[in-house]
């Protein structure tokens, strides 16, 4: 199992805020890109998952033991933990709403699990079918088993920018979800902007609300790029200590309840923006091109990542790859 890149927050730079000097991505390509994806072969998720544990990546969240009738996308999930070739000091990780998904989890051998609850009581309802409450009362015995069972857990929270089916939602609101995960023993509590309206102020005020009640070390940014926000929010979300991002390959993603939404930021955009900052992520951002690019022509699309689009050489490197 992968261990956690430390965070290094301490040097306060000279532009008045801090940045760390290291931040862990979470690929979350391979679930919440292709959870919107029908027309894509097992064996070209399974490519994509065993090119991008080469690129550096410490943790890929590459299935979802969800209801197949709600996702039918990720219903091949047990199937593609058994085939993908795991790399030593790469976390394979997965969706378990329930106990369900929890012991199919674990008969697949994952790493680590995620359950996802939200800050919206529409998109909890529309998302995982019952309330803000329901929800957090049925993780309860998914986290409890899955620490026995000695499998990490983290905690997403959608809508923490706001709700594709009621707009605005409180910050108190996002805070309050993200100490009852918290205190339900997730690690890591991840801040999903599942519509991508957020802007960097408006992403600060929820984190600082956040961080009053979990440590600002436990808290990861997962930014949808809609309106083209996300990398000025991960910048802001950086300043105030946060050296976790979850991102997808190629800009792949969107969550199939919440309509409209686009895809995660692009990890090769993060990747790049990083470089830039000279914050290390540990990523090869040739070998993630190389996996973006793979995975944009089997779905017959254009690549999301503006730096991918950039690096024409990545593309060379490529086509001598198939
Ligand atoms: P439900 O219909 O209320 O549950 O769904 P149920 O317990 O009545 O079960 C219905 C059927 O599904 C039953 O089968 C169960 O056995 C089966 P039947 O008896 O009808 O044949 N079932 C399962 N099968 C496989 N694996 C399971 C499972 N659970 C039940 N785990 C449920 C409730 C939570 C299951 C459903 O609503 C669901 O699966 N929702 C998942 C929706 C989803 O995956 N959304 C996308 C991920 S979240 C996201 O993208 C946001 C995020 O990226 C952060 C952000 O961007 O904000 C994380
Ligand atoms: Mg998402």
């Amino acid at each position: 199992m992968a261990s956690l890149i430390s965070t290094n927050v301490n040097q306060l730079s000279n532009k008045g805020y801090q940045l760390p000097e290291q931040v862990k991505i979470v690929e979350v390509g391979p679930r919440d890109g292709l959870q919107n994806e029908i027309e894509i072969s097992l064996s070209d998720k399974v490519s994509l998952v065993n090119m991008l544990s080469h690129t550096g990546l410490t943790m890929i969240e590459s299935g979802s033991f969800v209801s197949p009738k709600w996702v039918p996308q990720m219903a091949n999930s047990s199937e593609l933990f058994k085939r993908i070739k795991r790399i030593h000091g790469v976390t394979y990780s997965a969706l378990a709403p329930n106990l369900v998904g929890l012991n199919a989890a674990i008969a697949a051998n994952v790493d680590q699990i995620a359950i996802f609850g939200s800050a919206s009581e529409s998109f909890s309802r529309k998302n995982i079918n019952c309330s803000i409450t329901e929800s957090l009362h049925q993780f309860e015995p998914v986290v409890k088993q899955a620490l026995a069972a000695g499998l990490p857990v983290r905690g997403y929270i959608s809508c923490t920018l706001g709700c594709p089916y009621e707009g605005y939602i409180s910050i108190n609101k996002v805070a309050k979800v993200a100490q009852q995960l918290h205190d339900m023993g997730c690690y890591q509590i991840s801040l999903g902007d599942t519509v991508g309206v957020g802007t960097p102020e408006a992403a600060k005020a929820m984190i600082n609300a956040v961080s009053q009640h979990v440590p600002v070390e436990k808290l990861a940014v997962h930014f949808h790029d809609t309106y083209g926000q996300a990398l000025a929010n991960i910048y802001a979300a950086l300043q105030l200590g946060i050296s976790v991002i979850d991102s997808a390959v190629a800009g792949l993603g969107g969550c199939p309840y919440a309509q409209g939404a686009s895809g995660n930021v692009a990890t090769e955009d993060v990747v790049y923006m990083l470089n830039g900052l000279g914050i290390e992520s540990g990523v090869d951002l040739n070998e993630l091109i190389a996996a973006g690019n793979f995975i944009c022509q089997r779905l017959n699309r254009a690549n999301g990542s503006k730096v991918a689009l950039a690096y024409p050489t990545a593309q060379a490197r490529f086509q001598s790859k198939i």
